[in-house]
């Protein structure tokens, strides 16, 4: 798998990549993930990528002949070109909501994602891309916070980047829950403050547990709720 990420602040990735899944994603796993500023390649003077809006009203907006001037300058053919091979990602809150179906399709694809700031990247980026991608109904500074939560729950896909796959397979939203909430986790101490662990998951007793926490798998859609009656004695 290959990523190629533009931005204007490569540093902002700085944590990510040091992220354990995502190291070992690029060290044992074959993943090529590279970071590209638009300020190195572009045309204009003075490093400026940004400008006016056309109509007015405030902000600035990533120029397009930047951006097709830096995947020009990376993958050296025409930009529009690169979507034949990659899934050309931009980041917008105008863009569809990211769900762990869509994590599972990029997994298995090379990638470009197209960060934008400011007011975002100029419309006629619809030109170069194959998908427009927001990560929920709120608005960000800029793209980079949602490459990341992207990028971070698409690694998870990547077979071996998660050193215990069961607990991808068993991840909130996969397919294998039906889409569900995984089940709530508890660690020692068995009992803090009066809170108690539920007995079922100290029984050691691992038929019961499953059935136990088969039975907590929760809707996503539904919010933070009560556990269900504990019936296990
Ligand atoms: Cl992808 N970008 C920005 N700037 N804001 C967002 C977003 C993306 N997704 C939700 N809000």
């Amino acid at each position: 798998m290959r990523v190629d990420i533009f931005t204007l602040f490569p540093d902002a990735f700085d944590w990510f990549l040091q992220q354990v899944h995502v190291v070992r994603a690029r060290e044992e796993l074959g993943t090529a993930l590279a970071l590209h500023d638009y300020r190195e390649s572009t045309p204009l003077k003075h490093g400026q990528v940004d400008d006016t809006p056309y109509g007015g009203g405030a902000g600035m907006v990533l120029r397009i002949d930047v951006v097709c001037r830096a995947l020009e300058a990376v993958f050296e053919v025409d930009a529009a070109e690169v979507q034949r091979s990659r899934r050309v990602v931009e980041l917008t809150p105008r863009g569809l909501q990211l769900t762990d179906g869509l994590c599972s399709e990029l997994a298995a694809a090379d990638l470009v994602l197209l960060c934008g700031r400011y007011e975002g990247i100029d419309e006629r980026v619809t030109n170069l891309v194959t998908d427009r991608v927001s990560i929920g109904p709120y608005v960000l500074s800029g793209g980079e916070l949602a490459a990341m939560t992207l990028l971070d729950a698409v690694v998870r896909k990547i077979a071996g980047a998660i050193s215990n796959p069961e607990s991808v397979a068993a991840d909130s939203f996969a397919p294998e829950l039906g889409g569900a909430l995984e089940h709530p986790h508890y660690t020692r101490p068995a009992e803090f403050h009066g809170w108690a662990v539920p007995e079922v998951l100290l029984s050691g007793h691992h038929g019961e547990i499953a059935k136990w926490r088969r039975e907590r798998l929760s809707d996503p859609h539904r919010g933070p709720q009560e556990a269900p009656e504990d019936t296990s004695g």
